[in-house]
């Protein structure tokens, strides 16, 4: 299968030793880091803030891939901008005007994601995909780690390759939830660039690591 890029979500890392759970995973090969951030209310789950991302930042240079679920949304984007994300990722039924958000987060000067819940349409994207740099397609319902994949995502990762492809455009397709050796396989098959993954890279701890990604990737450990 194509290389996928691996994006650990750090949700399932030990809450306790941040810092060095970053560094590890960066050591242990990962492309991005992936930061899932959550309010209570948009999701069931309390998780990340500005200022954890803030004090992150120096633990890797590795690009910060922030996940954000989070209703209203554009009071945050700012702040996670300054604390040092590369990419910020919204979704859609997260604020009136998600167009505009996009708009905010190129504009400083960031990489805009849209997200898709494993129930939106990929029709949502007709009128953003020329102005996003992302789509992430959720095959969890966002709110946890470590559930099980939604299969009728493999559709939905295809649908939005053709739209992407068809346009000629220079957007990432991601996708987030239950993402394992096997599942890595099928969405890259189907026309994923970049895969989450939570439970399946920190599994094991520390010394796993590098051989959790590299089975993502598809390759022999
Ligand atoms: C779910 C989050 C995911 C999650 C992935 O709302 O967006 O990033 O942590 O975890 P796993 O890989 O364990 O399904
Ligand atoms: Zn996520």
């Amino acid at each position: 299968m194509a290389r996928p890029l691996i994006s650990p979500s750090i949700l399932s890392a030990d809450f306790a030793k941040l810092g060095e759970e970053v560094r590890a995973i960066d050591e242990a090969g990962c492309d991005w880091v992936h930061v899932d951030v959550m309010d209570g209310h948009y999701v069931p789950n309390l998780t990340i803030g500005p200022d954890v991302v803030k004090a992150l930042r120096p633990h890797s240079q590795k690009t910060f891939d922030v996940h954000l679920m989070v209703s209203p949304v554009d009071m945050w984007v700012e702040q996670f901008a300054a604390a040092g994300a590369d990419i910020i990722t919204v979704h859609p039924e997260a604020g009136a005007h998600v167009h505009r958000t996009a708009q905010m987060i190129r504009g400083l000067g960031k990489k805009a994601g849209i997200s898709l819940n494993p129930a939106t349409s990929a029709n949502t994207l007709d009128y953003l995909l020329e102005g996003i740099d992302l789509v992430l397609i959720m095959s969890v319902n966002p709110g946890f780690g470590g559930q099980s994949f939604i299969y009728s995502q493999l559709r939905k990762i295809e649908a939005v390759r053709k739209m992407i492809d068809r346009q000629g455009l220079d957007v990432l397709i991601e996708v987030d939830g239950g993402v394992n050796p096997d599942t890595a396989r099928q969405c890259v098959d189907a026309g994923a660039d970049v895969l989450v993954a939570g439970s399946a890279t920190f599994k094991g701890g520390p010394s796993q690591y590098a051989a959790n990604i590299a089975a993502l990737r598809g390759e022999g450990t």
